[in-house]
């Protein structure tokens, strides 16, 4: 595997191969595990080239000490992307991303910004939004892999590709689930024995709407669900209902394509997790 720390070093690589090879880019910021590396695999099912950053963007949160607390693991997730077969690692600093310093997007990208975790953690998508697009034109990739666990975060991204960068193609892909049906996510890791056993309890609340969507009362199976949650009085809800899975707004009927989203906080850490249901 290479890796690259600069811009202008990976910048030449690019040059040199992207004429002949096929790049896939994984975004990420590190910490990485089982559903990072699907992710790789995907690229390289798809790609001669799969390229990985770890870049852990200041600019997309909102919470000072979630930004400090977040996982860094950097020689870790070396290993991991070696062992399975990552060609390129680019882990760049701050000052290389951010050369005029921190910025965010400002640009309107309509409702699906002020909805779910655009609404609970204002200015993250603008964040998001600023790192990808300059993430996708240091790195260049025909294609680029993200998870659905993000759900709104992969609506934000395909809308960024259809304005900027029409010539990349999104893939989005499943998320992978822990035994226990626990999403895995970076920040399980913070999640001591007891909260990550009542954590279950997140998925098991998706799991009863998507088992009763359609049959029963949506608001009264929304309602049931968040009292599956509420049996831990570790957790603590953010945000538990379903939506038009293309736009987010809200559903007309259970014939749209839809989608159940939470945010759960649980002890010190905020969990998120969705499924499509139908
Ligand atoms: O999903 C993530 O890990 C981040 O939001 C991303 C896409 C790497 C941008 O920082």
């Amino acid at each position: 595997m290479i890796s690259f720390t600069t811009v202008n070093d990976l910048s030449a690589y690019i040059r040199e191969i992207k004429p002949t090879k096929t790049i896939g880019f994984v975004p990420t910021m590190g910490a990485l595990h089982l559903g990072h590396i699907s992710l790789i695999e995907e690229s390289k099912k798809h790609c001669d080239i799969s390229i990985c950053s770890i870049f852990v963007n200041p600019t997309q949160f909102n919470n000072a000490s979630d930004l400090e607390n977040y996982p860094r693991l950097i020689e870790n997730d070396m290993k991991l992307l070696l062992e399975n077969g990552c060609d390129v690692l680019f882990h760049p600093s701050v000052e290389q991303m951010y050369p005029n310093g921190l910025q965010k997007n400002e640009e309107d990208y309509g409702q699906v910004l002020k909805v779910f975790e655009g609404l609970h953690r204002p200015g993250h998508f603008d964040g998001v939004l600023t790192v990808v697009a300059r993430l996708f034109d240091i790195v260049k990739p025909h294609k680029s892999f993200f998870g659905q666990k993000d759900y709104q975060q992969c609506i934000v991204v395909a809308e960024l590709i259809k304005r900027k960068f029409p010539e990349i193609e999104l893939h989005v892909c499943p998320i992978l689930r822990e035994n226990s049906g626990l999403a895995m996510s970076s920040r399980n890791l913070r999640l001591n024995d007891i909260e990550k056993s009542d954590a279950l309890l997140i998925n098991q609340a998706l799991q009863y709407i998507k088992s009763g969507f359609g049959q029963k009362d949506l608001a009264l199976l929304i309602e049931e669900a968040k009292q599956i949650i509420n049996e831990s009085k570790l957790l603590s809800i953010e945000y538990l209902d379903v939506a038009n899975a293309i736009n987010l707004e809200p559903i007309k009927n259970s014939n749209t394509k839809a989608i159940v989203l939470a945010a759960v906080h649980c002890g010190p850490v905020r969990l998120i997790d969705n499924i499509l249901l139908n």
